[in-house]
């Protein structure tokens, strides 16, 4: 930066008597100044305005517009207010020099003129001039640094606003994506089971399958061929009424009569428990129905019958307590369209549950107690009040549900079970599978020591909602 200091200095002298213009250029001379002069008080403000002087000396007494006139002008205009004034008068004139001074003068020099006193008074002005002006450019680059500084901090906070903005938004991103990856970790974990289970049903009911078919089909012909058998016997006993001791021994020692009447009995049971067999794997066919694509319909009941049918090794008698007893009410339902083997999943757990907690009081209790009270699950079906749900209900008479647990039992890993007994998931899928997947509700209602019931809301939906490949 170049100092105020090193620029030219340029004096102006204004007055209208040519022998003080000489006098005064002539002492302020030899001070690398530059001397410009006017003789009167219009082109004394003209020359200002475009040579823009370093100071003006002004003479008071002037004709045309005199100085006063000159200097009000020359200071209300905005390109020479700042240029220094200093006036010149006679000795006697103080009232001059006061008024001067008001109309923003600097300061004055008096007729006759004391060279030195002029060159000390023009450099003392020169000085504090540049001062004024070094200062003026010193304030004009503080406020300028001041002025870049406020908005580097505004913009700064600005940033640190954005930031802290994008921070939160990027943490409501992220515990989302955490939220679905445990909602999506968990029906994995699920299917998992439910397709490991499933691919095991179906594989049983597959290899079961063909065996069924071969011991059906021969069914009929065995019938056949042991009545005609049987007839071929009685053909012989009419044609040969005495067929020798050895025969007759050997027809008594078979009680050939009662044989005969009994073939007849266990192949007629026979055929009642091959029609059985071929119930159970239809059913463990419904259970492992895979159609996790697309929502089919579905008769809820053949799914609480084949899950009650997987879970049948449980509710058997064991050496803590007499067989859990299943009491069906099932009332006419119509199928629903619906994720049939997801549903199959809820009954899973539902039943499991309340196995479970039978499982638990029978620990606690004596055989006998047991025996008298009897472990009852209930499952229930119906139509709903508004004739557009049905309603579902799997009830146990087991240890029920404590208040404080009762609250949690739908979250997420929450379990009251030993490690390996539950995971706590059970209910979160259920809860994920009814009011997610199905738009329906579940509801929880338990007292403690009597037992508890879950009661499933599920919508009917029509027809119309299922993908036209689905619909039957
Ligand atoms: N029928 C019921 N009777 C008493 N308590 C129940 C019943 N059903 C659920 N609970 C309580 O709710 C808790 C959570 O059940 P949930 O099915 O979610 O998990 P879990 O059975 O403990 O484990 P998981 O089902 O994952 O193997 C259970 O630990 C149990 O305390
Ligand atoms: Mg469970």
């Amino acid at each position: 930066m170049t100092s105020s200091f090193d620029q030219p200095v340029r004096i102006l002298l204004v007055d209208d008597n040519p022998t003080n213009l000489k006098v005064l250029s002539d002492t302020l001379k030899g001070h690398g100044w530059t001397m410009l002069v006017a003789t009167d008080g219009v082109s004394a403000i003209e020359q200002a305005q475009y040579a823009q002087p370093s100071l003006i000396l002004l003479d008071v007494m002037m004709p045309g517009i005199d100085g006063f006139e000159t200097c009000q002008r020359l200071k209300a205009h905005g390109n020479t207010q700042a240029i220094p004034i200093i006036f010149m008068t006679a000795l006697s004139d103080a009232e001059y020099k006061v008024r001067g001074l008001e109309m923003g003068a600097v300061d004055y020099i008096t007729k006759p003129f004391q060279q030195k006193e002029v060159i000390a008074r023009v450099k003392l002005h020169l000085h504090l001039k540049f001062l004024a002006q070094e200062l003026a450019e010193k304030n004009e680059l503080l406020t300028q640094e001041i002025a870049e500084k406020t908005a580097a901090e505004s913009r700064l906070q600005q940033l640190a606003q954005e930031l802290e903005h994008r921070v939160e938004q990027r943490t409501a991103e992220l515990s989302h994506s955490l939220e679905q990856l445990q909602q999506t970790q968990l029906q994995l974990v699920q299917s998992e089971k439910m397709s490991a289970l499933g691919n095991l049903v179906a594989g049983v009911a597959h290899e079961l399958n063909n065996p069924i078919s071969f011991l059906q089909g021969n069914l009929e012909p065995l019938r056949e061929y042991i009545q005609e058998l049987l007839g071929l016997v009685k053909s012989y006993q009419k044609t040969f009424p005495d067929p020798g001791q050895a025969i007759q021994n050997q027809i008594n020692a078979i009680d050939l009569d009662f044989l005969s009447q009994d073939l007849e009995k266990i192949l007629s049971s026979w055929s009642t428990a091959m029609e059985r067999i071929y119930n159970i794997s239809d059913s463990l066919r419904t259970f492992s129905r895979a159609d996790k694509e697309h929502k089919v319909l579905f008769d809820v009941r053949d799914g609480l019958d084949s899950t009650l049918l997987i879970l049948k090794h449980r509710l058997k008698a064991n050496e803590n307590r007499p067989e859990i007893t299943v009491l069906k009410h099932y009332q006419d339902i119509p199928e629903i369209a619906c994720f049939a083997g997801q549903l199959n999943q809820v009954f899973m757990n539902l039943l499991a549950n309340a196995i479970d907690t039978l499982d638990d009081v029978s620990q606690s209790s004596s055989f006998e107690s047991l025996q008298a009270s009897s472990n009852v699950i209930t499952v229930s079906t119906g139509l709903a009040a508004d004739g557009a749900n049905i309603v579902i209900k799997i009830e146990d008479n087991g240890a029920g549900i404590d208040e404080s647990v009762r609250a949690r039992i739908f979250d997420y890993l929450f379990t009251t079970k030993e490690v390996g007994r539950g995971t706590g998931l059970g209910l979160t899928i259920v809860q994920q599978i009814i009011v997610d997947k199905h738009r329906g509700s579940i509801e929880v209602a338990s007292t403690l020591g009597k037992g508890t019931s879950f009661t499933i809301t599920l919508p009917i939906q029509t027809v119309t909602d299922l993908p036209m490949d689905t619909r039957h």
